[in-house]
């Protein structure tokens, strides 16, 4: 991961600065165009800097983590695809439980939502999903895993 300041934080020190700045400049009509001339350029360098996330938690911030209305059809199943049905399937590279379909993955929401925590040994083994992913998953399991 390569550090980059969350883009929001970055928007904000900007706009800081820039009223800092206007403060400091008589009061005149360049004031404005000083402003907002400091505004763009500064906007634009930002915008400029490249950036590489690793994950979405860090890429759109945690409250863009959207835990309400969890579905399986749209959230949980694609994510169990990405993440863990490589093994978690009949011929599966190291194959474990299946988790192909709802059914069988309802048998075993209390299992799994330890084992995304590392409780037990981690799942998956390759390392622990993203804060968001895990969220998801709880809040689909607190909901009372609907087939939805
Ligand atoms: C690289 C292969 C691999 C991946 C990917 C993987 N698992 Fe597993 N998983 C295993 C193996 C092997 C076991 C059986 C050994 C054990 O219990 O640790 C297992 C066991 C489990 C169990 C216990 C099943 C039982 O019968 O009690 C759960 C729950 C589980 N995994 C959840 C997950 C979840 C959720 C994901 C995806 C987020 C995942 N795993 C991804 C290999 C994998």
């Amino acid at each position: 991961m390569i550090f980059c300041p969350k883009s929001s934080l970055s928007v904000k020190r900007v706009l800081i600065f820039a009223i800092q700045t206007k403060t400091s400049v008589a009061n005149s009509v360049m004031k404005k165009i000083f402003f907002a001339a400091v505004v763009t350029t500064l906007l634009v360098v930002f915008s400029q800097s490249a950036c590489y996330y690793d994950n979405e938690l860090e890429q759109y911030g945690v409250s863009e983590c959207d835990t309400t209305a969890v579905s399986y059809a749209n959230d949980i199943a694609p994510l169990i695809q990405q993440q863990c049905i490589s093994c978690h399937t009949p011929g599966g590279e190291q194959e474990s439980t299946p988790f192909d379909t709802y059914n069988d993955v309802v048998l075993y929401t209390v299992s799994i939502a330890e084992r995304v925590n590392g409780i037990g040994s981690i799942m998956p083994p390759t390392g622990k999903l993203s804060t968001c992913n895990v969220s998801i998953i709880e809040a689909w399991i607190n909901a009372g895993a609907p087939n939805n």
